[in-house]
């Protein structure tokens, strides 16, 4: 396991974030998001489509299991596998054709791992017990991911 550990001080640190991370993103890569309700995980997301000018049209995925967004030629996939019922309605709504096809933001993907492809980008976000606004982003890949030098260019950028 390789991991980075940043901290957010409020809402709009973690706008930055996401906004930061995507700028090092291309076409196929896979991002799981955990954390409990409330953590950020939607914000963190938020920040990702402010990179591409498309904050404005966040809606949170909590009624749907795909949200999708263009700009350009660039798709990104914002799903919530916590309405899934199960790997094969994953497959049934033909989910693992959306990994080539752009960025995909996976709420809660460890639901369904067994349909994910090994390299991924796991971020999990903890909240602080004596800080309302203060949120731990955890990255994490495994030691031969391709995603290493987002990770290394996140720290250097963010610094
Ligand atoms: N540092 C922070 N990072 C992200 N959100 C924060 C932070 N501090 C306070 N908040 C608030 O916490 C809430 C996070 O909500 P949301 O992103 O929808 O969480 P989730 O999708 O994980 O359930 C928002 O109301 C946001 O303004
Ligand atoms: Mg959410």
């Amino acid at each position: 396991m390789y991991k980075i550990e940043i901290i957010s001080n409020d809402t709009e640190q973690t706008l930055k974030l996401g906004c930061a991370f995507a700028s090092l993103l291309n076409k196929g890569d896979i991002i799981v998001l955990t954390g409990e309700l409330g953590s950020g995980k939607t914000k963190f997301v938020e920040g990702v489509l402010k990179n591409f000018g498309l904050e404005d049209e966040i809606s949170s995925p909590t009624f749907t299991i795909i949200n999708e967004y263009t700009k350009n030629d660039i798709n990104i996939y914002h799903f919530d596998a916590y309405r899934l019922e199960d790997s094969d309605e994953f497959y049934a709504i033909g989910g693992e054709e959306y990994f080539e096809k752009g960025i995909c933001l996976i709420e809660w993907g460890e639901l369904i791992s067994d349909v994910l492809p090994k390299d991924y980008i796991h971020i999990n976000i903890n909240k602080d017990e004596t800080n309302e606004n203060k949120r731990i982003f955890c990255f994490e890949i495994n030691d031969d991911s391709k995603y290493i030098d987002v990770l290394n260019k996140l720290k250097e950028d963010l610094n």
